[in-house]
């Protein structure tokens, strides 16, 4: 965080420690945070908490914890610069995720569509937390007097929920939170899955369907070989009726930086099998640096638990200038 006389705008961002990251996280979020270090003071959190909602083995949350702080540091974050730390170092944010409950109406909750989406998906497990969970994200984001959040169009109604939470408290108590925006990235190539490629790209579906940002090159091959295309036999940038050429095409001009337009020429008259091994190839160059660097850091976990216990007291110092104000604005006593 800079220290001059100007504020600089406050841009958030969580990723759950869940699962693996895929390439259209990389392509559509963390490759471009990098851009934003350079204009807004960033906080890039792991929410740990948030994961809890669904069950997870210890042992696995705890790694992928890790790999997931290592993964933004490798993207060529600065921990320096940027907050990039672990949601659960900061009892912030679980004491106002508690307060902001108490302005939550359960009307609102129930309209989720992401916890009738979950709530449908793990019968077995329908926690207080997955209802509640906008209210902790609210948290994460109200904390830091954030003015902007990069959304995907699966998180709108979530940021538009913690704005609605924060009119509310502001309306009763007087200006207590800054209000966010939503952060709309100037290119948005949409990623969409290599075997169902009408679909995004999720880490929840079947292995052949996305590449994750650890793949290893032989794995990225051969899931482009599998990626589903067509029968036309004409390279074209057609979504409607070539979703998954088109996909395929949109992959590798955001690997490689050439125009989709360039490419559809070069490629002309030649079969799909060459756009698939182009296609794979530049990915496995865009993200080898990465996943270098990655394995470096990985090595080295005291240097990572440093920076996490140093980022977390930064972040802190933050959150408990908000919350105290909070604290004292709804009248609990402090002494
Ligand atoms: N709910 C987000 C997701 O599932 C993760 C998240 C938690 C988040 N807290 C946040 C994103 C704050 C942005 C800001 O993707």
């Amino acid at each position: 965080m800079t220290d001059n006389n100007v504020r600089r705008q406050v841009l958030y961002s969580g990723i759950q420690p869940s699962g693996r990251i895929q390439l259209g996280n990389y392509i559509g979020a963390i490759r471009n945070f990098v851009l934003l270090e350079k204009d807004y003071d960033c906080l890039f959190c792991v929410v740990d908490l948030h994961a809890l909602t669904i069950r997870n083995l210890p042992a696995d949350l705890r790694r992928q914890t890790m790999e997931l702080a290592a993964l933004y540091i490798a993207c060529g974050l600065d921990p320096k610069q940027s907050i990039i730390y672990c949601q659960s170092h900061v009892p912030e944010h679980a004491e106002l995720a508690w307060v902001l409950n108490c302005y939550t109406y359960m009307g609102e909750l129930s309209r989720m569509t992401q916890f009738k989406d979950k709530s449908s998906r793990h019968k077995d497990n329908i926690n207080a937390g997955l209802f509640t969970y906008p209210a902790l994200m609210a948290a994460d984001i109200l904390l830091y007097q954030t003015d902007l959040v990069p959304v995907g169009a699966d998180q709108k109604q979530h940021l538009e929920i913690t704005r609605d939470i924060a009119l509310r408290i502001n309306g009763l108590y007087g200006d207590v939170f800054r209000v966010p925006e939503p952060y709309i990235p100037k290119t948005t190539a949409k990623i969409m899955s290599l075997t169902e490629p009408e679909r995004k790209m999720s880490k929840s579906d079947e292995e052949d369907s996305f590449v994750a940002i650890l793949d290893s090159p032989d794995v990225i091959r051969r899931k482009f070989k599998r990626a589903v295309t067509d029968s036309l036999a004409d390279i074209r940038f057609d979504p409607d009726n070539q979703p998954g050429v088109s996909n395929l095409l949109s992959i590798l001009s955001a690997t490689s930086g050439t125009g989709i337009d360039a490419l559809v020429d070069e490629l002309a008259g030649r079969g799909y099998g060459v756009l698939k091994e182009r296609t794979a190839e530049a990915v496995i160059e865009q993200l080898k640096p990465v996943q270098d660097e990655f394995a470096r850091l990985m090595k080295d976990k005291a240097y990572l638990a440093d920076v996490l216990k140093e980022n977390a007291g930064r972040a802190s110092v933050l959150a408990q200038r908000t919350l105290r104000k909070l604290y004292k604005k709804i009248g609990l006593y402090q002494p």
